[in-house]
């Protein structure tokens, strides 16, 4: 099928748009695992400045003092405003937390890392819109296909604030962990409507190349072994969804330890977690023998797209597995802390998208999406 010249647009950008979050969150564990965080003390400027000093001299004496103020004078305008809201408990801890009253020392490096993380995160800003735009065409084909871009942009503005809240906050733990479950929001947005648009032709329903088209006999046997697929890959998608939840708290424990250890000592680090490094390690077993059981089931459909994201799933998995060894059992690398994030943001991202790949469609009943049988397809189901 030979896709219009507005949908091949609206996939380049979607796909750009994502691939960029996904360097996005690789940057971001860089910044964090070189303690780059507090690189540049404001927000959305660094030292006030659109391009931040190399050398301490372009600093005024008592620039710890100045940003220190500021900070808390920014904090001080959000907590009351959450506590209007009905937020007190949020409110209190970001009025009591001790680290954002502590003001880091210029380190060039540092700021600089950090404020090549935000150009990164300025220019997403750029393709989200842009990616609302070209999505237009859809307002008469495929209406949910721009509204899915347009929230994509809205969320992406939301979270560059919730980024400015976590520098205000000074890293504050509960504003990381929502930092990054709005990213995986907005990455499974941005992934749903850019299938949508692979799937779809006429206005929303979406009109595809599915099993029904190519063999007779196979969609009910596959839509209903389907169905039960689906609602089993949500099971396995909510259980990634609360391990990479669960790894942000123990990378927030792992912060607290550093820092109460003056971040020397780094391979005592990991024995002194407690309990929710036990459960994150029993969990990660859980959820490779949800993968296993649920990728065998999916790949015994032989649909040839299926195979390929249960065979990526496995692989990322499995290079998620080594890491997080390697960082429980080898005194926590730093190099190893942006890669265990990646692959596990990696690894929401296609198990979404084989999700998406067993999605309904609107007059299409239940049969999966994207299904092209293999040759052997018809060996499967004689
Ligand atoms: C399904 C597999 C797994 C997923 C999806 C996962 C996910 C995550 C995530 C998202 C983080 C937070 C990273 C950050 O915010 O920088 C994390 C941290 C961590 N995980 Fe895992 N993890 C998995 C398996 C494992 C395993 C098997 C181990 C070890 C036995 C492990 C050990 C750790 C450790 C030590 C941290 C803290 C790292 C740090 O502070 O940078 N993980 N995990």
């Amino acid at each position: 099928m030979q896709q219009p010249q507005f949908a091949k647009r609206f996939i380049f950008w979607s796909v750009l748009t994502v691939s960029s979050i996904y360097l996005l969150i690789l940057v971001g564990g860089i910044v964090r695992a070189t303690g780059s965080g507090m690189g540049c003390p404001d927000w959305p400027k660094c030292f006030g400045q659109w391009v931040p000093p190399t050398e301490i001299s372009q600093l005024p004496a008592d620039y710890k003092q100045v940003y220190l103020t500021q900070r808390v004078a920014k904090n001080q305008k959000l907590a009351r405003t959450l506590a209007s809201l009905g937020f007190r408990q949020v409110a209190g801890e970001i009025f009591a937390h001790p680290t954002q009253y502590v003001e880091t020392d210029f380190n060039a490096t540092k700021t600089w890392i950090e404020y090549l993380n935000r150009l990164l995160g300025a220019l997403i800003g750029i393709f989200v819109f842009v990616n609302a735009v070209v999505a237009l065409p859809y307002w008469r084909r495929d209406r949910p296909v721009l509204w899915l871009a347009i929230v994509g942009w809205l969320l992406t503005g939301v979270q560059g604030w919730l980024g400015s809240l976590v520098v205000s906050t000074n890293l504050l733990p509960i504003m990381v962990t929502i930092h990054m479950g709005l990213a995986l929001f907005i990455v499974a947005i941005l992934l749903y409507a850019v299938q949508r648009a692979r799937w779809g032709r006429a206005s929303g329903e979406a009109a595809i190349v599915h099993l029904a088209e190519a063999n007779s006999t196979a969609p009910l046997e596959t839509a209903s072994a389907g169905a039960g697929l689906r609602w089993a890959l949500w099971g396995v998608l909510l259980l990634t969804f609360a391990q990479i939840i669960m790894g942000t708290q123990v990378r927030e424990e792992i912060d607290r330890i550093a820092s109460a250890a003056a971040y020397g000592q780094r391979d005592t680090w990991v024995a002194a977690l407690g309990s929710i490094f036990e459960s994150h390690r029993t969990l990660a077993a859980i959820v490779v023998l949800a993968n296993v059981v649920v990728g065998y089931r999916l790949w015994q459909l032989a649909i040839p797209r299926l195979r390929r994201l249960v065979m990526a799933t496995w692989v990322v998995l499995a290079l998620e597995m080594v890491a997080g060894i390697t960082l429980a059992y080898w005194a926590l690398p730093a190099f190893m802390q942006p890669i265990h994030l990646t692959l596990a943001t990696l690894l929401f991202g296609t198990q979404f998208l084989t999700l998406l790949a067993l999605w309904p469609k609107k007059g299409v009943g239940n049969v999966p999406a994207v299904a092209q049988p293999l040759p052997q397809a018809h060996s499967y189901y004689a």
